[in-house]
């Protein structure tokens, strides 16, 4: 049988983890957030005061990303995320972290050891992989590639709205100037850079509603598995 891969590529705050969460609903399909691997690691090279030192300690920083003990696990109210068996779920997605897993992101070692623990996730019937290089460089095989956008200021907007939502403290200002930063560091750096897949579909969501969204990627999903 063949397990269907279906990938969501696209910059920070697009709506993506929304998005391929309902996908992944949909089809009854495995998810994985790539995005909670890079935040997942870049914490714990925090945690271990070596965020700055990742060229020095290259040997030591590729073996914790090897073994870095992660667990996803599924509850009715969502998926958990445990590292070292402390519950991280809303931790890794402050901005700071964000910004932690920006820097993993820009080291080929590191995203190379992160290649195999990605490529796990597939499991029948099928996977659903958010992330920035799910199509062009873990998962080219894919059925459907998906490529989901959106201006900055939108993205912007919907972050604040998001970080309120568990809790935490944001400022709209703040927020588009780390997005555009780490847009441009996403975009220009030289390994997996953040880029549609020369077959991807694009979907612009700047001025569409989540439901539209959902439904264009349906469409698009059942052109391709069916
Ligand atoms: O999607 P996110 O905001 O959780 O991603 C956090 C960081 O990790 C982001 O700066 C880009 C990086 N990332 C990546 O380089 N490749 C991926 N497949 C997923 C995320």
């Amino acid at each position: 049988m063949t397990v269907h891969i279906i990938t969501i590529d696209g910059p920070s705050g697009s709506g993506k983890g929304t998005l391929a969460a309902k996908i992944a609903a949909h089809y009854g399909f495995n998810l994985l957030d790539s995005g909670a691997l890079y935040r997942l690691l870049g914490l714990s090279l925090f945690q271990r005061d070596l965020l700055n030192k990742i060229q020095e300690q290259l040997v030591q920083c590729v073996d914790f990303a090897t073994h870095l003990d992660i667990e996803f696990k599924s509850t009715d109210a969502g998926t958990l995320i445990f590292l070292e068996g402390e519950d991280v779920t809303n931790t890794i997605r402050t901005e700071q972290v964000g910004e932690y897993a920006s820097k993993v992101a820009t080291v080929p070692e590191l995203r190379q050891a992160l290649f195999e623990r990605q490529r796990a996730f597939i499991q029948a019937p099928g996977l659903v992989a958010d992330g920035r290089d799910m199509a062009t460089a873990i998962f080219p095989e894919a059925q459907a590639k998906i490529y989901l956008t959106a201006s900055a200021e939108s993205r912007a907007e919907r972050r604040v709205k998001q970080l309120q939502g568990i809790g935490l403290d944001a400022k709209i200002s703040d927020i588009l100037s780390n997005i555009q930063a780490r847009d441009k560091r996403d975009m220009e750096r030289t390994v997996a850079p953040l880029k549609p897949a020369e077959d991807a579909y694009i979907i612009d969501s700047s001025t569409i509603g989540i439901n539209e969204v959902f439904q264009l990627m349906v469409d698009y999903i059942n052109s391709r598995i069916n």
